[in-house]
């Protein structure tokens, strides 16, 4: 069952199976441990691949699966059906994750996974926004049944230091100034709706960067970041996820870009300066040569875990 906000209206679902493969699969077994059975949360459960291996490797393991995204949700819904009521779906945001979970698994959740970014059904569906490859709507909103901002809105609405704000600390991008002014001189002409119209702007403003990199990448990042408070909902979990875990329980994170890892990175360490956590991949695990040949995707990828001693 999937549980909703009262307000909430039910979009049109999704369509096939996802298409998206599991970063770090076996890595990330190892350090949530579902073999041994036990509550387990899966806060972006996304196209349902880690959900299914955690869900297969004991008949007494459950799940709750969140994902701030409707669509992923019934996509996931469909692909774990065949475990019946031993997986729960909250339709959610992560940052709500202690509301979420059901009163008696608190203090008694063996591991939590938090997978961060976009799925690759997302970044297809060229009606979601995010890619600058295909061209569509200016959306980007994860969410966009509870979350009121695309970011054609966000663009047409902030002021050019605001946005000069996001590029360059959302986005890392060095020619922040440049855009942010771009973007609002364009407004005089019309705002931008479409993706393609961003991307162009873009590639108009700045130099080519390094070959194979198109020169909107950093933009788009810093927008979809923006949009969907990303950062922001990172730390709200990192903040609420050890509280709820029980004794020998695993927190663990995967990021794929270094603003990302660099909050979970600072945030484990604090966790581990108490003596009830440890550090269990104190470097992070990154993909093998062979996984990034299957799955492109994963290169980026560094998961990191830290888990409640045992008593
Ligand atoms: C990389 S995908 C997860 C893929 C998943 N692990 C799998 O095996 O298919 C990330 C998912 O997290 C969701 N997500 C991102 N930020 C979120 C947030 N703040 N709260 C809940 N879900 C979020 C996205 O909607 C997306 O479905």
């Amino acid at each position: 069952m999937i549980l909703l906000a009262p307000t909430y209206q039910k979009p049109e679902g999704p369509s096939g199976p996802s298409r998206h493969t599991p970063v770090l699969l076996q890595e990330v077994l190892d350090a949530l441990r579902p073999d041994e059975g036990g509550f387990f949360v899966d806060a972006t459960v996304g196209g349902g691949g880690h959900a299914e291996a955690i869900l297969h490797a004991s008949e007494f393991t459950r799940l709750l699966a969140i994902d701030r995204d409707w669509e992923a949700l019934q996509r996931s819904e469909e692909r774990l059906a065949p475990f019946g009521d031993r997986v729960q779906f909250v339709h959610a945001p992560f940052s709500a994750l202690e509301s979420a979970i059901p009163a008696e698994w608190i203090g008694n959740i063996a591991g939590i996974l938090a997978d961060f970014g976009l799925s690759s059904d997302q970044i297809e569906d060229r009606e979601r926004g995010f890619s600058f490859q295909v061209d569509g709507p200016l959306d980007m909103r994860m969410d966009a049944t509870r979350q009121k901002l695309s970011a054609a809105k966000l663009l047409a609405e902030s002021s050019e230091d605001q946005l000069e704000k996001w590029l360059r600390e959302f986005g890392e991008e060095r020619f922040s100034r440049r855009i942010a002014h771009a973007i609002v001189y364009q407004r005089r002409f019309g705002n931008l709706l479409r993706t393609s119209q961003l991307a162009d702007l873009v590639e108009r403003t700045i130099p080519r960067g390094r070959q194979g990199i198109h020169p909107a990448t950093r933009t788009f990042q810093g927008i979809r970041i923006a949009v969907n408070r990303e950062l922001d909902e990172i730390s709200a979990l990192l903040e609420a996820a050890p509280r709820i875990l029980a004794a020998a329980g695993t927190l663990a994170c995967m990021s794929f870009h270094s603003l990302e890892d660099r909050i979970v990175k600072r945030s484990f360490r604090n966790d581990c300066r108490s003596k009830d956590f440890q550090d269990v991949l104190p470097k992070g695990v990154t993909a093998k040569p062979a996984e990034i040949r299957r799955n492109p995707r994963s290169r980026s990828a560094r998961l990191r875990a830290i888990r409640r001693s045992a008593s």
